[in-house]
């Protein structure tokens, strides 16, 4: 399962021609595992062996906030060097070279992954002196560990790498000097009865045993110290530490990010939620949001069927459900998600993004149905893949950010970032509109007062691109070689 639904690092090696895809090591699958929910951090990440470049070229499209470092002892991997890309030359062996890289890179590591010369003595080399500039909380990789067993990649060792692994397995376990699995408690505890340590037994955290392939995990609160006294300023220091980082973490993230989504439940409804799920998913916005909140429209027997239907898709990608439902089986178009964004705005500071099963009611097959895909993908590239340019507008003070802003006072499609300060001061949303004369308005035409309710206290708006073609007769996907119709910003990336 894991393995069909995160296939986009496997696609970027294959693209890189990394001997770590399926069509080599196959090691993408257990990166993947590992690194899929850190990949958007800003992280530093070092790989010991460049050769052609490959590996690093992967990691920095898989990890697009990050800085990409490489160690070889072959001088022409210098040529490698690129935006977020830096080698340093010299051997995973020589500690002096080891360090100096270190002291260049400046912080602590978050990653470091060893596929360098697999020979048993460097790599138990690199591992002593580059494990302890991993940043606590960070990953340690061996890739390659079948040359343990080869005779031609244990030259002048005497200890192959299994072998050093499986002390290492002892050291996680302390040794059995307790049976507690608390380590960051019980090596306080130890520590105050002057029980001697060492670094491994302070620090793993586990590890992880793939086939080829290893990954140490380092504990979250680097643990150097021994006696009673500098652990106490110790932990004084990183408790001020993750204080400092917490504040800045919650500066960045000051403002709450709350999706509303509006899910209509006719033809093949699952299909496109689960479309547009892996997409909120991929870009990292599921992550980054504080709460999903889906609106939800159809009869008794579809609504019965969703609330498994969506708990289930979202733990096939992740254990955090931030998921919140409201159903209702009176079809008034967008009416219960707007409501329940107006309700929310009133009461809370957020952005709000709000966006649509758009094309759903266009059955698959009709001639109208490949027009509202692409069109549904191209309002999905501005508003969910782009969400940071998106919430980058809001702090600029702009109300709200969409696509394509008509005379017509509506962002094509009605999807659309917006700033809560602003929905509060918008007319309630109503279900029963009256015209001029006070009649009821049809609900047919009730839909343009949903696309149109945004702009009714005139916003200041911040408006992509204007494709100046209808979207309903024309192929406006960004994905089908149509290019050429974006913003120039756009148009020239990957
Ligand atoms: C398997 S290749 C790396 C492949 C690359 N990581 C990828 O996936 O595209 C191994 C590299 O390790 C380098 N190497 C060999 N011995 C080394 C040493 N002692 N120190 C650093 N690099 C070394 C080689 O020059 C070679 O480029």
């Amino acid at each position: 399962m894991i393995w069909e639904k995160k296939m986009f690092l496997d696609k970027l090696a294959l693209k890189y021609k990394s001997d770590k895809s399926s069509q080599g090591h196959s090691y993408t699958q257990y990166y993947d595992f590992v690194f899929d929910k850190i990949k958007k951090q800003s992280l530093k990440i070092l790989e010991i062996g460049v050769q052609s470049g490959g590996s690093l070229k992967m990691w920095k499209e898989y990890f697009p906030n990050s800085l990409i470092y490489g160690i070889d002892i072959d001088p022409n991997c210098k040529k490698i060097e690129e935006d977020r890309i830096k080698i340093f030359i010299g051997s995973q062996a020589d500690p002096v070279f080891l360090k100096d890289t270190k002291e260049k890179i400046k912080d602590d590591i978050d990653i470091i992954i060893d596929d360098g010369s697999h020979q048993s003595y460097h790599q138990i080399e690199s591992l002593k002196i580059l494990f302890p500039y991993v940043r606590p909380g960070g990953y340690y990789i061996i890739e390659d560990l079948h040359t343990s067993y080869r005779k031609k990649f244990n030259k002048g060792s005497t200890t192959r790498i299994m072998t050093y692994l499986y002390t290492l397995i002892d050291d996680m376990n302390l040794n059995g000097k307790t049976i507690c699995a608390n380590k960051i408690k019980i090596v306080e505890k130890l520590e105050k009865q002057k029980i001697a340590l060492n670094y491994y037994e302070k620090n793993i955290e586990y590890i992880l045993m793939f086939s080829g392939l290893c990954v140490i995990k380092k504990i979250k609160r680097d643990i150097k110290t021994t006696t009673f006294f500098t652990s106490q300023m110790s932990i004084f220091f990183k408790t001020l530490h993750q204080h400092m980082t917490d504040m800045i973490e919650k500066f960045k993230k000051k403002q709450k990010k709350i999706i509303f989504w509006h899910n209509y439940l006719v033809n093949d409804w699952k299909e496109l939620i689960s479309d547009q799920f892996e997409t909120l998913y991929k870009s990292g916005l599921y992550d980054a949001v504080d709460k999903v909140c889906c609106g939800v429209v159809g009869i008794q027997p579809c609504l019965d069927e969703y609330s498994v239907f969506i708990k289930e898709l979202v733990s096939s990608y992740t254990t955090n459900n931030k998921i919140e439902i409201r159903t209702s089986i009176e079809n008034s178009f967008e009416y219960i998600t707007l409501n329940w964004l107006k309700e929310y705005c009133n009461s809370n500071d957020a952005y709000v993004l709000y966006f649509h099963i758009k094309g759903i009611s266009h059955p698959i097959g009709s001639i109208t149905r490949p027009f509202e895909d692409d069109w549904r993908k191209y309002l999905e590239y501005f508003n969910i893949e782009k969400w940071q340019d998106c919430i980058k507008k809001l702090d600029e003070k702009f109300d709200c950010c969409g696509i394509g802003y008509r005379k017509r006072k509506k962002f094509i499609g009605n999807f659309w970032w917006a700033n809560s300060n602003y929905i509060k001061k918008l007319i309630p949303v109503s279900n029963v509109l009256l015209n001029k004369d006070k009649r009821i308005v049809a609900l047919r035409r009730r839909r343009y007062f949903y696309e149109n309710w945004l702009f009714k206290y005139n916003p200041n708006k911040w408006t992509t691109f204007t494709p100046n073609i209808y979207c309903f007769y024309s192929r406006v996907g960004i994905y089908k070689g149509q290019r050429r119709l974006l913003p120039k910003e756009y148009k020239d990336e990957k």
